[in-house]
């Protein structure tokens, strides 16, 4: 099996430690800045020597840099500096939102770069290590490095698969907007529910139950067959009313712009009269 150190060993750090550990590979050098925390990390992997100098590290072939996504290009660029890294070895980031050129000043040094983003929490280490299997990996790189971290995520339980060349920034923006914009659309809608008047626990039942019916149809039967409302209906009386009752300037062009992606989806169930007309109420207002 191949040996791996793990330069900051923190949540993702310690859990991706403690399962490769676990599935046979050899890990080397436990890095964290502070020789505390290097060696709970160590001690919590179960393996590696705790290291908290980039100079002290050993060779290993495979090098996880587990800092935050701030410090990443910075410690990359340390480590090129140091010079400790084998040449071939090969050095992955897990950030979700970096892409693996992030890693370039060691790429330089003749040390092969990628990148492994788990779609995973790691909130708690002793958690996480029991709640990972499973767990979709998106791999970044060049064909050899593809392989060797597919090898690495299958290894650790996980399910990996392979990004486009220079698709990290789409591939993290979906996440994103399936993500964060679910929260923000669930909070714009409370927040119209509350102009009607209607009671902040029961607009939490109402609106939440929804979201989630709603959400169940779309992953059964996919968005377009499970889009209904006034929209794919061509009610564009009903449409303008919502815009009337919705007071909220920054709601309003949230719901404007959320309904001109609506009927891009609605297609040809709407007929070329209908979607004019809506389109002439959710175009984008100047100012
Ligand atoms: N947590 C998650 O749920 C999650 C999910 C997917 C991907 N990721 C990715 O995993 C990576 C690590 O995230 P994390 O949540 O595990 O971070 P974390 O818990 O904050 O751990 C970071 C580790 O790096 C060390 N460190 C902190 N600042 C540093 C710096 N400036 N230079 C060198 N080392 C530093 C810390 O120890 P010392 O302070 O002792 O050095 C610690 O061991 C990030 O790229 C993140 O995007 C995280």
């Amino acid at each position: 099996m191949p040996s791996l150190s793990i330069i900051g060993a923190g949540r993702l750090g310690r859990t991706l430690g403690r399962l490769a550990r676990d599935a046979g590979y050899t890990v080397v050098d436990v890095l964290c800045r502070d020789a505390v925390h290097a060696r709970d990390a160590a001690g919590f992997i179960g393996a590696g020597r705790a290291v908290s100098q980039l100079t002290q590290l050993a060779p290993a072939e495979l090098y996880l840099l587990a800092v935050p996504d701030a410090a990443i290009a910075d410690t990359a660029h340390a480590l090129a500096e140091v010079g400790v890294l084998p040449a071939g070895a090969l050095v992955f980031h897990a950030s979700g939102a970096g892409e693996a050129s992030l890693l370039a000043p060691l790429a330089e040094c003749g040390v092969r770069i990628g990148s492994l983003h788990p779609a995973f929490s790691f909130a708690e280490p002793a958690r996480a290590v029991t709640g990972f299997g499973g767990t979709l990996c998106a791999l970044e790189g060049e064909e050899s490095v593809c392989s060797e971290l597919e090898r690495l995520a299958e290894a650790l339980g996980g399910r990996p698969f392979r990004l486009a060349p220079g698709g990290k920034a789409a591939y993290h923006a979906a996440l994103s907007m399936a993500s964060n914009y679910l929260v923000t659309l669930n909070a714009l809608a409370l927040q119209v529910a509350a102009g009607a008047g209607i009671d902040a626990a029961v607009a939490s039942q109402l609106v939440g139950g929804l979201m989630r019916q709603t959400l169940d149809n779309t992953l059964a039967l996919g968005p377009a067959a499970a889009l209904t409302g006034p929209i794919v209906r061509g009610d564009a009386g009903t449409v303008a009313r919502h815009l009337t009752a919705i007071g909220d300037a920054l709601c309003a062009d949230a719901y404007r712009a959320m309904g001109r992606a609506t009927l891009r989806l609605a297609g040809e169930r709407l007929d070329e009269a209908a979607r004019e007309k809506l389109a002439g109420l959710l175009a984008p207002r100047a100012g």
